[in-house]
């Protein structure tokens, strides 16, 4: 009860290996203004013992019209960039889709969508209200034969109080990504709670950082020591399978 009180662990590195969740293409959504934040951002997740950064671009029909070859353009450029900055990082891109009628769209045109590793597909959905066809679309994400993730659960205030549907979705073989942050009270004290909730149910099988810009990078540091990361140490999850 007074875990408050408890002296935290000594991190100095995080050991998930592969990060699977970022904004770090300047300039083709709210992540990174520049190639300079980008390097920046990945200089301090190699000091943090990272190997390998999938980043994740949004796509969401009203407001990032991104591509896969817009993302895929913009990769290609930020490696050029990188390439005489001394850095020991393997960059790759995928994407955060908004679950929207033009993902589901795209998904049922079996256009080929970017995915993580062994053709796991991140998406995420509005923060308040259910979608609509939210069971539908996993449903249908795995018979297009995409493994489905769901980007930070704990952010969603429908899943907070609805027990049940957590259970029925991680049934339907959802996997959930948890944000970093989410456990150091970043969002907000009811998603740091809800976060650990999540964790010490088992039912969290990826970490992201979700990181945007410098600040959000600089945050993951001052986390190091922080009370949750007993918790989060003491798991498993399979970012260390997509390197
Ligand atoms: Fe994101």
């Amino acid at each position: 009860m007074f875990n408050f009180f408890k002296k935290a662990p000594e991190i100095k590195k995080l050991p998930f290996l592969v990060d699977i969740h970022s904004h770090l293409l300047p300039g083709i959504d709210d992540g990174v203004k520049s190639f300079e934040e980008s390097l920046h951002i990945l200089k301090i997740f190699e000091g943090l013992g990272y190997k390998k950064v999938i980043t994740t671009p949004h796509v969401m029909s009203d407001y990032y019209k991104n591509t896969s070859e817009s993302i895929l353009n913009k990769l290609h450029q930020t490696r050029d960039f990188l390439k005489d900055k001394n850095i020991d990082i393997k960059l790759d891109a995928a994407a955060e889709y908004y679950l929207d009628e033009n993902f589901i769209e795209q998904l049922m045109s079996n256009e080929k969508l970017l995915t993580l590793g062994d053709n796991y597909l991140l998406f995420e959905t509005s923060f308040l209200n259910k979608p609509a066809f939210l069971e539908d679309a996993i449903f249908n994400i795995n018979t297009q034969g995409y493994k489905p993730v769901l980007a930070h659960p704990e952010r969603y205030g429908y899943l907070e109080n609805d027990e049940g549907l957590v259970d029925n979705l991680k049934n339907m073989g959802l996997y959930f990504q948890l944000n970093y942050l989410s456990l150091t009270g970043f969002y907000s004290k009811s998603i740091q709670k809800f976060a650990v909730k999540l964790l010490k149910r088992n039912l969290i099988d990826f970490i992201g950082t979700d990181c945007h810009n410098a600040f959000q990078a600089s945050e993951i540091i001052k986390s190091l020591g922080t009370r949750n990361m007993k918790l989060l140490m003491s798991q498993h999850f399979k970012n260390g399978s997509l390197l």
